[in-house]
């Protein structure tokens, strides 16, 4: 019974991404038996750091690196097969097994025409664009939510049904892609559904070993007694309902995605664990109320090494925003809060975090989750004392200066959840656990 055994953990962004999911994924892989992706795709970078090694996973669950357990890639990722190719052969060339992988035959998959409309819709939009990560995502998701030509990892190993897809959808975006190029300026050339179906087979040949029903699997793991372990990839600020909208991803990105994306009950789920740093960084497009356009923000950014995995951007910088973290570990049901990046903040007199907003309707203490409205808000600041020490030896709660301590806790207290870990550093073994907790 599924009831009976509520051990399977959720680790989701409580911001706009790059939080530091996967190091917290990489050190709590150990202790679980599988870890799982449930939305997203290859737009998620996230990075692991093991004894001053750097791995950047994109698609690949951040679980691969530690021993054991299985990698699973659920029902409700958006799998760019050439892109996971090439990940697990990068992954495989510098010594990790990512024999133990295994891929939703019911995942969507991301084709060569959904990144060409990617970017042809952001050239299009040019100043309104969302600053994707133009890994063809939105459309992706936009396909299987308009049914017929929808591709699932499943239809590679079946020739028939996937040149009868390709074939439906080169003949819908033809017209699209040739229209939009001609608005955008873009040089486009139409496409060959012949060339793309084989291209889909050979992927469907390589990767078959791995593609199977994740449901069944999943839940005879949970049956069997087993921990899962959810990685969530981007953030809530970017879930697709949840989030900043129309500045958002196409998927549910908080832990409400996760029974939809895996086909594993809710109430499976013990432990939810939100991911914030210590300040607020985003990419892209989309309102941010803290952000910091001055000198301040350009030291964080340099300090934190505030870049994209996946693209390599220069991320916005902020101060922490109180308010959209409340907010968040709300609506995900978080137990308990991982922050990150705390030694980034060293050096500096003070600090600040948002705790309401100025909106043309006067003061609130509530989220706007809504691009439109929350572009109209103003951070309404606390002070807080800053520290100067350099926090990245530090490894116990003690060894923290007094003010970290107070920044700490002033974060506790205004979301009402605990803090279970810092991050002092990148590095697996830079992290602090508060007293009594369980990895
Ligand atoms: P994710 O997408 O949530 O997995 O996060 P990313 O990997 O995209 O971005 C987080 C960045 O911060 C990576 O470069 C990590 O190596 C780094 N990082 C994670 N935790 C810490 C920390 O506590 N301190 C510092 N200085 N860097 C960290
Ligand atoms: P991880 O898992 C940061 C942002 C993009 C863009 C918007 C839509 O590493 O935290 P998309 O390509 O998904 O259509 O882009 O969402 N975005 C992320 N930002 N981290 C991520 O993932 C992101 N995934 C998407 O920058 O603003
Ligand atoms: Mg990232």
């Amino acid at each position: 019974m599924v009831g009976s055994n509520p051990n399977s953990t959720a680790v989701v962004g409580l911001q706009w991404g790059d939080e530091g999911k996967g190091k917290l994924v990489d050190r709590l892989a150990g202790e679980h038996d599988a870890t799982v992706r449930f939305n997203g795709g290859a737009n998620a970078g996230h990075s692991v750091v093991v004894g001053g090694k750097r791995y950047a996973l994109h698609l690949m669950p951040s679980g691969v690196l530690a021993p054991g357990g299985l990698g699973v890639i659920g029902n409700g990722v958006v799998v760019d097969p050439a892109a996971l190719i090439s990940e697990i052969d990068g992954l495989s060339a510098q010594g990790v097994d990512t024999s133990r992988l295994v891929v939703s035959d019911r995942a969507h998959v991301v084709l060569p025409y959904h990144k060409i409309e990617d970017e042809l819709r952001e050239a299009f939009l040019s100043g309104g664009a969302i600053g994707t990560t133009k890994r063809g995502i939105g459309p992706a998701y936009a396909d299987k939510v308009q049914r017929a030509a929808g591709v699932r990892m499943g239809d590679l190993v079946r020739p028939d049904v996937l040149r009868e897809k390709i074939t439906l959808a080169c003949r819908i975006k033809n017209v699209a892609i040739k229209e939009m190029g001609e608005r955008a300026g873009v040089e486009t050339t139409a496409l060959d559904p012949e060339a793309i179906t084989s291209e889909g087979l050979a992927w469907g040949e390589r990767l078959a070993p791995m593609i199977d029903d994740t449901v069944y699997l999943l839940n005879a793991m949970i049956e069997d007694g087993k921990r899962l372990l959810f990685e969530g990839a981007n953030a809530t600020l970017l879930d697709v309902d949840h989030g900043t909208y129309p500045f958002v991803t196409s998927s549910n990105s908080s832990a409400l995605g996760i029974s939809a994306g895996t086909g594993v009950p809710a109430r499976a789920i013990g432990r939810v664990i939100g991911v914030m740093k210590s300040y607020s960084t985003r990419v892209g497009s989309g309102p941010m109320p803290t952000e910091l356009l001055d000198v301040t923000g350009d030291t964080i950014r340099d300090r934190g090494n505030e870049y994209g995995t996946t693209t390599g951007r220069p991320r916005r910088v902020g101060w922490l925003d109180l308010v959209a973290a409340r907010y968040t570990a709300m609506i995900n049901g978080v137990d308990e809060i991982a922050l990150t990046l705390l030694d980034v903040l060293s050096g500096f007199d003070e600090l600040r975090v948002c705790t309401a907003y100025e909106t043309p309707d006067g003061r609130t203490d509530r989220f706007l989750p809504d691009g439109w409205r929350l572009v109209e808000a103003t951070p309404v600041y606390e002070s807080v004392p800053g520290f100067g020490e350099d926090l990245t030896g530090c490894r116990s709660m003690d060894e923290l200066p007094g003010e970290a301590r107070a920044y700490v806790e002033r974060i506790e207290s205004y979301v009402g959840v605990p803090v279970r870990s810092i991050g002092v550093g990148p590095d697996r073994e830079q992290t602090i656990d508060a007293p009594g907790v369980a990895i």
